[in-house]
């Protein structure tokens, strides 16, 4: 008897059929990867099984058993515990609050109480976070580290069943790994583990069984030993993806847009790089090496405490976003859903707000003009939506990225000039709309853009970047032209397993 079934499940949304008859079997002591498109229904099936969603049609049992979920917390009460994609920890709280929320110490004793912060410990422990301040404010912890406190916190009990949604979307390889080990010791105790990725390396490495949905219909399922890594992308996606590549530009004869001059604040120190008009710039390094800090600061969101920022060889002082936007230095954030997005907004105003001025001749702005824009942003993205009428907040995770990335390229042909600062562009984005984006990042830099891609993707990086800067706890070790490296060099870089050697380049 499997540990967990769900049985012929159907799930419609206005103007979606999200899961479509979808059956799925997890195993005790397997982990079970759930991969597909973004849009295909893999967080509607996770919610399903939490509890969280009700399914239109069919059933879900539990060790053979009918369970009737109504919500989150009868699916808690079973022993199925869920990490969805969006965070869901109380900003306000600490981390232990956030890990013991829910389980009344009022009930269970103080004694009680601190035996789960003891647990809380471990937990964090074996996340390889030990060092957790456990009395911090989650609010004050980065990305990864809040992405950690919420696997803890569905850790804390003696699950049956582990769910999680996109858990590795903000941790390092490092942390990646933690968390792994902390599954494989679940797993081992007959734990069933559901695990929802985009990375198919991490797949290969830990999963036992795969699912591959699309568009709300399983496609393909079985033991990960019967596939190829080379043939999944195409099960994902539906149609062979051709392979991207990109010829090395030497841009480093064109003009400088943007150059950064012993720029120091919190999070990094020392940083000197230029960009040119018509390269893309890749900015390599471990999550924490400091790099969203840089870019925040280049715009104004963050406070540079010295050195200079130079805009087409004059030095600015930006102080907020907008002013940066003024310059034509424009940033695409990382944990886009918090920074990027207005959620209770449509598809077309948050596709059109970065344009309004170029479409409003006269101050009018021609709704017809709008909707020409968005729908072609929306085509080349391939954002899966019913309408542009569309509420963003009830995208899939991976469409509402694509959104915030598509605001800008509604800005329109006129990008000559402008400088991209692109904070992993392409997290949580599917195989076959991730080439898509790479052509576009090309293309902008083609048109006389420049362009900087943060990423800690080293296939993403070679295959994006002309020259690329390596930072590494806050500061450049590393630099050069592409032909100079190979992902080996760069991770060696990157972690620091070499001597910080800067290897010379023509732009200097
Ligand atoms: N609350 C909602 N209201 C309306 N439509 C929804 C809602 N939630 C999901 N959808 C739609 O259901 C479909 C499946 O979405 P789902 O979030 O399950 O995709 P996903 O496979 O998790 O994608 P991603 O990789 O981008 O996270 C999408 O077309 C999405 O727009
Ligand atoms: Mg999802």
């Amino acid at each position: 008897m499997a540990l967990l079934e769900a049985r012929d499940i159907v799930k419609t949304y206005p103007g979606v059929r999200a899961l479509d008859h979808v059956d799925f079997i997890l195993e005790r002591a397997q982990i079970h990867a759930l991969v597909g498109m973004n849009g295909a229904g893999k967080s509607t099936l996770v919610k399903v099984i939490a509890g969280a969603e009700k399914p239109d049609h069919g059933s879900i049992f539990l060790d053979g058993q009918l369970l009737h979920l109504n919500h989150a917390r009868d699916a808690a009460q079973h022993g199925i515990v869920v990490v969805h994609q969006e965070r869901t920890l109380i900003r306000h709280l600490t981390v232990a609050e956030n890990i013991l929320l829910g389980i009344e110490p009022s009930q269970l004793g103080v004694i009680n109480n601190q035996l789960l912060r003891q647990r809380a410990r471990e937990l964090l422990e074996n996340l390889g976070i030990g060092d957790l301040d456990i009395d911090a404010d989650v609010e004050k912890l980065g990305a990864g580290k809040q992405q950690l406190v919420d696997i803890a916190r569905a850790l804390r009990t003696s699950p049956k069943v582990i769910v999680l949604d996109e858990p590795t979307a903000s941790l390092s390889a490092a942390e990646t790994e933690h968390l792994f080990d902390t599954l494989r010791r679940f797993k081992e105790r007959g734990v069933g583990i559901i695990f929802v990725s985009h990375h198919l390396d991490e797949v290969f490495e830990i999963a036992d069984h795969i699912t591959i949905l699309r568009d709300g219909k399983v496609v393909s399922t079985g033991p990960i030993t019967a596939y190829k890594p080379e043939d999944v992308p195409r099960l994902i996606v539906g149609r062979e993806i051709a392979e991207t590549t990109s010829d090395y530009v030497d841009a480093t004869g064109r003009p400088v847009l943007l150059e950064v001059r012993n720029l120091c604040g919190e999070g990094f120190d020392d940083i000197s790089l230029k960009v040119h008009a018509g390269e893309v710039v890749g900015l390599a390094g471990v999550v924490g090496a400091g790099r969203t800090e840089l870019l925040e600061s280049l715009v104004g969101y963050r406070d540079v405490r010295s050195g200079e920022i130079l805009i087409k060889g004059e030095s600015k002082r930006i102080r907020t976003p907008q002013q940066a936007i003024r310059h034509g230095l424009i940033l695409v954030p990382e944990k886009r859903m918090e920074k990027g997005l207005m959620m209770r907004l449509d598809v077309l105003e948050n596709l059109t707000v970065a344009c309004l001025p170029d479409h409003s001749p006269a101050g009018v702005v021609s709704e017809q003009s709008l909707r020409q824009v968005a729908s072609n942003v929306v085509k080349r993205l391939g954002i899966v939506t019913p309408s542009l009428r569309t509420n963003v907040g009830n995208l899939s995770g991976g469409n509402k990225q694509k959104i915030v990335f598509g605001k800008w390229l509604a800005v329109g042909e006129d990008v000559q000039g402008k400088v991209f600062l692109l904070d992993e562009p392409t997290e949580g984005i599917d195989v076959g709309a991730r080439a898509e984006m790479w052509n576009i990042i090309r293309g902008l830099a083609a048109q006389g853009a420049g362009v900087v891609v943060a990423t800690s993707d080293l296939e993403e990086l070679m295959v994006l970047a002309d020259r690329i800067y390596i930072m590494r706890a806050g500061k450049v070790v590393g630099s050069g032209r592409r032909p100079d490296f190979t992902q080996e060099t760069v991770l060696q870089h990157m972690l620091g397993a070499t001597e910080a050697t800067v290897v010379q380049h023509t732009s200097q």
